[in-house]
């Protein structure tokens, strides 16, 4: 039994019909306890936080936090512990795969032991434990788990749970310093304050009552673009690795279109320009799903934004050529890294333009 009050955040998004079991759980579980649910709900359009509101009417310790833009698990998680009024803040998943019960043994571990942050971590070897997650997300996260470990400097069972407790003074420090990690805040936050005293317990990862689960190949691209970033220590950010990669792909399809056209014996002026149109088009479309997912364009904006891609590419043509030549006549008689510097000079020149004036 803690004399600290405990603030439960439980991002959603179209999780209707686990609001009230969801709530109920924890109700039962932390009969004992001083504490607080807040649904941090990214305008679902499910009716997630209506649903939320209502619950609140007769149980005032649960009421929705409701956001309009930049949707993500991770920005509604930092949101709704920064709106939060307990000691302690517990985040966790609101579709019944984390067990609130779990939460009396993290605030008891916290206690004992005098630590900052307890998570829960899924038993990732275990089958039986293990209900939740299909073997190919179990496999990723396993890879995923080593990777972190890596990255944060720590050893942990499981850096990419997301349930865990952290006390709210820690958290208010270190708030200002955390990036975007998308599905992934535990682990940014041991990123960020590498003071933190941290403890886990296992839990097992339980099914979901009802609905689907939001993590899509777009999170998995985001996390594997934040490991790199953290890699270089932050000074390349997540954003510009994916449009480096994004850029790659476009030189494999440039030359398969090269050859192709060239094929049907086509000048190599036509073939190079219908070359270049379509590996252009390809990393508009990849960087609009990818680098920028969130702020994805549609409609007349991704029209418009496609012909400022075109324009913005076609000076970078100019600007690869004269750098390469630049490097090549000036500093580096080696024309491989010659062109290598073209297209690096290239790459940042389209991302920065991207960056502010397309996907804005
Ligand atoms: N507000 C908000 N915005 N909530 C979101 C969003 C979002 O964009 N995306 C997901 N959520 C909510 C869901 O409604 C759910 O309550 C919780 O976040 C977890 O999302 P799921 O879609 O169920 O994720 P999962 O079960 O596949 O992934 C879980 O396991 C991962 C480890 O494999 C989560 O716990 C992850 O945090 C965890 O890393
Ligand atoms: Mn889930």
């Amino acid at each position: 039994m803690t004399s600290n009050r405990i603030s439960i955040i439980a991002p959603t998004y179209n999780e209707v019909a686990n609001i009230v079991p969801f709530a109920e759980r924890v109700k039962a579980s932390l009969a004992d306890f001083d504490w607080e649910l807040l649904f941090v709900d990214d305008n679902s359009a499910d009716g997630t936080a209506r649903k939320a509101f209502e619950y609140g009417i007769t149980e005032p310790r649960v009421r929705p936090i409701i956001r309009f833009v930049d949707r993500g698990l991770a920005k509604s998680s930092i949101q709704g512990m920064l709106s939060a009024k307990g000691d302690l803040l517990c985040v966790m998943d609101a579709d019944g795969q984390h067990d609130p019960a779990v939460l009396i043994e993290m605030v008891e571990r916290m206690e004992r032991d005098g630590l900052d942050i307890v998570s829960a971590a899924r038993r990732l070897e275990d089958d039986h434990a293990l209900e939740g997650l299909s073997p190919i997300r179990r496999k990723l996260s396993q890879i995923g788990n080593a990777l972190s470990s890596f990255v944060i400097g720590r050893k942990l069972a499981d850096p990419l749970t997301g349930f865990f407790l952290i006390r709210r003074d820690r958290f208010l420090k270190l708030a200002p310093d955390l990036g975007d990690p998308g599905f992934k805040l535990l682990l940014d936050i041991l990123y960020t304050d590498k003071t933190l005293r941290h403890g886990e317990v296992f839990f097992d990862f339980g099914t979901r009552l009802h609905g689907s689960s939001k993590l899509d190949s777009y999170v998995l691209w985001k996390f594997a673009t934040f490991l790199m970033s953290k890699m270089t220590r932050g000074i390349v950010p997540a954003k510009l690795i994916s449009f480096v990669f994004v850029g790659g792909s476009g030189v494999f399809v440039h030359f398969a279109v090269l050859y192709s056209v060239l094929a049907v014996s086509a000048s190599f002026a036509v073939s190079q320009t219908i070359a270049t149109l379509i590996a252009t088009t390809s990393n508009f479309l990849l960087n609009n799903l990818l680098t920028f997912q969130d702020r994805r364009l549609h409609g007349v904006r991704l029209l418009s934004g496609y012909f400022k891609f075109l324009a913005v590419s076609a000076v970078g043509i100019v600007a690869n050529v004269s750098a390469a030549t630049l490097a090549y006549e000036n500093l580096i008689h080696v024309v491989f890294i010659a062109t290598l510097a073209g297209i690096a000079i290239d790459t940042v020149w389209k991302f920065v333009i991207a960056n502010r004036f397309i996907w804005k």
